[in-house]
């Protein structure tokens, strides 16, 4: 390949691998910066920006109060509000400061392009004080001194964008905790000692023990739950997963040899690490497993952890089945379903 030589400079192209430095373009002014008007239209529009950003985490946090869940309605109408208002609020109100700080850097701050040459990584002490120098002037050329305006808006959006995550925590943890609510569940006989048939979630049918077949899972809840003044607090608790195995590769203890009928079992599916619903099931090994953090229970030997972070085996429903082959409750969970610090007293 021919190098052509230019007398355009005195860096003359000599060799294959050295070429005529091309320099910067030339600097092209925006709008802003030759008109006033429009400059101060560009940092309206960051103010407005600012301002969405403000009245969306404030939104977000009005939403958490205004709309409370209420699960005694027994419909997930109020939930789903509540958490798109929360969703929506707190999107916008981080995508407001992005948005608009975006927007500041390109009509509002200094655009001249700097050249920083290379040199070495550590910098003399000349270098550093350069970089304070930089460093301060860019603080000059965002201009925020000379726009209390904006000062103002850009600290509300940063103060108020974290309120929407934190307004709920704190809400949570200052919740009801009385723990003796995870005690007792809707599998509890009724106050006429009526039994409680198992149900299939969410089509609440009632499961004779002929149609679980070997190596089936059903993801079952109380019959009737969904009339439940309580219905979605009740079925958080009471939720159980019910598994078939051939009989002899039961290992059961003489004290629950009687909870399970012709080797059906039926466990919470409330994790006992944290309180993730349990729906994997891995029909091979007979094992439980937990998405979040993967806690896994053998359904064999009476839902014991075998691998994870849980403390303790998913508490076993005792069943039995009807006259007519329904399965029926023998009587509520033995001891408290769901993560160990629920059983503590605060
Ligand atoms: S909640 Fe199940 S493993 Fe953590």
């Amino acid at each position: 390949m021919t190098i052509e030589h230019t007398d355009r400079s005195t860096d003359v192209v000599e060799h294959p691998e050295q070429f005529t430095n091309p320099g910067l373009p030339p600097h092209r002014p925006r709008l802003g910066d030759e008109d006033p008007k429009a400059n101060k239209l560009s940092e309206r529009i960051v103010l407005a920006i600012f301002t969405v950003s403000v009245l969306a985490s404030i939104a977000s946090i009005v939403g958490y109060f205004a709309i409370p869940v209420d699960p005694e309605a027994g419909s997930m109408g109020n939930t789903r509000l509540s958490t798109i208002v929360i969703g929506v609020g707190l999107g916008l109100g981080m995508l407001g400061i992005g948005v608009a700080a975006i927007h500041w850097a390109k009509s509002l701050m200094n655009d001249h392009d700097k050249v920083e040459e290379r040199h070495e990584i550590a910098g003399d002490e000349e270098t550093r004080g350069t970089a304070v120098e930089m460093f301060n002037e860019g603080v000059r050329d965002a201009s925020i001194a000379r726009r209390p305006l904006l000062k103002g808006a850009v600290g509300g959006a940063l103060a108020l964008a974290p309120l929407p995550f934190l307004v709920p925590l704190i809400g949570n943890l200052g919740g009801d905790w009385d723990v003796s609510r995870f005690k007792r569940t809707a599998w509890a006989p009724g106050d006429n000692g009526d039994r409680v048939y198992l149900a299939t979630d969410p089509t609440n049918r009632r499961i004779k023990a002929a149609e679980v077949t070997v190596g089936s899972l059903f993801h079952v809840m109380p019959w009737n739950l969904p009339e439940h003044p309580n219905y979605l607090d009740e079925k958080a608790k009471a939720v159980v997963l019910l598994v078939r195995l051939d009989p002899q590769d039961l290992k059961e203890t003489e004290e629950r040899a009687s909870w399970s009928y012709d080797g059906i079992v039926a466990y919470s599916k409330i994790c006992t690490h944290v309180g993730c619903p349990v729906a994997l099931y891995e029909r091979e090994t007979h094992h439980l497993l937990c998405p979040c953090h993967q806690s896994t229970f053998d359904v064999t030997d009476e839902a014991k952890v075998v691998f994870g972070p849980a403390g303790r085996a998913l508490p076993q429903l005792p069943i039995d089945v009807d006259e007519n082959g329904y399965l029926v409750a023998q009587r509520d969970f033995d001891e408290p379903i769901g993560p160990s610090f629920w059983e503590r007293e605060r």
